[in-house]
């Protein structure tokens, strides 16, 4: 157990590079088993969940290589057995239910603990049954399992009553191995998704459309041996961006994709604060100008993302004015506001919206990281907060951010960790 402990009032400066993408790793890590082969993936950040599923992928049968030295992580799945992954390491991870698109893929048979709710809301799974059993496949839920089984996956034409990220993967990389034609409808345009399709081709899928609405899916099993780079963490880029404009900083940030980042930038430049492209994928920000309120309602991409609303909450919280936070995706993503709020923030929950008055100043408290983003949250209040700000639960900030205090550090925050 860890704890981060920032002293707020330094001015941030230099350069952070940022990571590869958690959330398109992780649904990779599960694709490399679909080629009954090697696959290397290169720039893999270290992160708790990157660990639990390579675990998942080890309890299959996977010989897994993680070097971490060089973030170099070689999966070798050509003894993957059919069998069931562990369900303490499945529960630990929800992101582990995308292995059921892949297992199926490969063995025409998944089974699978039922992935527990998770704090930010109920997060059901109906979507990505939908879809297993529109091509052709048999979905049972028993005594807490979840099992789809065919005897040949086909083609189908799938229309998703919303765009989820995770049926979205799940459908794709399960229809990689049906006969036929596989059409998602509704499907969802998130840079993941379309890394995703990136990597299922590169391994010999045909898949076409991914970033779109409408996915299609040729029937053809992945079975080349590849070396992949996943794309850079949209999320953990913005945290860093907003970090420049909490502390009215300047920094460069390198591995900010802008055209991943569009939404997030378009609110913040929206506010006044200055974002300059020097190319290769690097942003000079600079927070030191007047920020002004701005409402923000979360949404599929490429609408404003629901993994930064903990961070403009934050950022918010002290910018002069009434700003209006509305959140479409999850029903209980608002559980940074009450640990805000300890820090002097005057924020309202009213329904799916935070009323937020910006106040003059935070004041270091002690709170806790109710999730990954929240988190980050509160170490961005901590930054500025007058005083000590004590983050506790730091597991959940290392599920998603690598070595973040670090990070932090390189560039002038006054931030440590504990063990405790
Ligand atoms: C992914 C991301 C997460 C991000 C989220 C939304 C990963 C590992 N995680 O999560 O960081 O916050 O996208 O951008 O990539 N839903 C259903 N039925 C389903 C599936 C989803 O009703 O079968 C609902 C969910 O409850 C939620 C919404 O759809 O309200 C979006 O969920 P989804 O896009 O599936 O998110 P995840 O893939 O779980």
């Amino acid at each position: 157990m860890y704890k981060i402990v920032v002293r707020g009032g330094n001015e941030l400066s230099g350069e952070v590079q940022i990571s590869s993408a958690k959330n398109a790793v992780l649904p990779i890590i599960a694709a490399s088993v679909m080629n009954g082969g090697i696959v290397v993936l290169k720039n893999i950040p270290l992160l708790e969940d990157v660990f639990i599923m390579c675990e998942i992928l080890e309890s299959l049968g996977a010989e897994i290589d993680f070097n971490t030295e060089i973030g170099e992580l070689r999966i070798d799945s050509r003894n993957l057995k059919d069998v069931d992954p562990s369900d303490k390491l499945v529960q630990k991870l929800r992101a582990s239910f995308v292995i059921m698109g892949a297992m199926l893929a490969r063995f025409n048979r998944a089974k699978i603990s039922f992935p527990g709710g998770c704090k930010i809301g109920s997060r059901p799974i109906d979507l990505h049954l939908k879809g297993f059993a529109a091509l052709d496949s048999v979905v049972e839920k028993y005594h807490g399992y979840v099992e789809v089984k065919a005897k040949e996956l086909k083609g189908s034409d799938i229309y998703l009553d919303s765009p989820s990220v995770g049926a979205t993967q799940n459908i794709m990389m399960a229809a990689t191995s049906a006969k036929g034609e596989t059409v998602i409808r509704n499907a969802a345009k998130e840079p993941e998704i379309v890394d995703l399709a990136n990597f299922l081709n590169a391994m010999g899928a045909d898949v076409s459309g991914a970033g779109t609405e409408t996915i299609t899916i040729r029937g053809k099993k992945p079975c080349m041996d590849i070396e992949y780079t996943p794309i850079y963490d949209r999320i953990e880029a913005g945290t860093f961006i907003v970090a420049a404009a909490i502390t009215k900083s300047k920094i460069t940030v390198k591995g900010a994709v802008e055209e991943h980042l569009k939404a997030v930038l378009a609110k913040l430049k929206e506010m006044g604060l200055k974002i300059d492209s020097i190319g290769e994928n690097t942003l000079i920000v600079d927070g030191r100008g007047t920020l002004i309120p701005v409402d923000i309602k979360t949404m599929p991409h490429p609408g404003f993302p629901t993994d930064m609303q903990a961070q403009f909450t934050a950022l918010l919280s002290v910018v002069p004015g009434t700003s209006i936070i509305t959140e479409t995706v999850f029903e209980n993503r608002f559980m940074h506001v009450s640990e805000l709020v300890k820090m002097g923030a005057n924020i309202k929950i009213d329904g799916r919206s935070a009323v937020v008055q910006g106040v003059d100043t935070l004041t270091g408290a002690n709170v806790v990281a109710t999730d990954l983003r929240a988190g980050a949250a509160l170490i961005l209040a901590g930054l500025i907060a007058e005083g000590e700000t004590t983050v506790n639960d730091v597991h959940h900030i290392d599920r998603g951010y690598m070595k973040i205090e670090e990070k932090f550090k390189k560039i002038g925050a006054d931030i440590k960790r504990i063990d405790v």
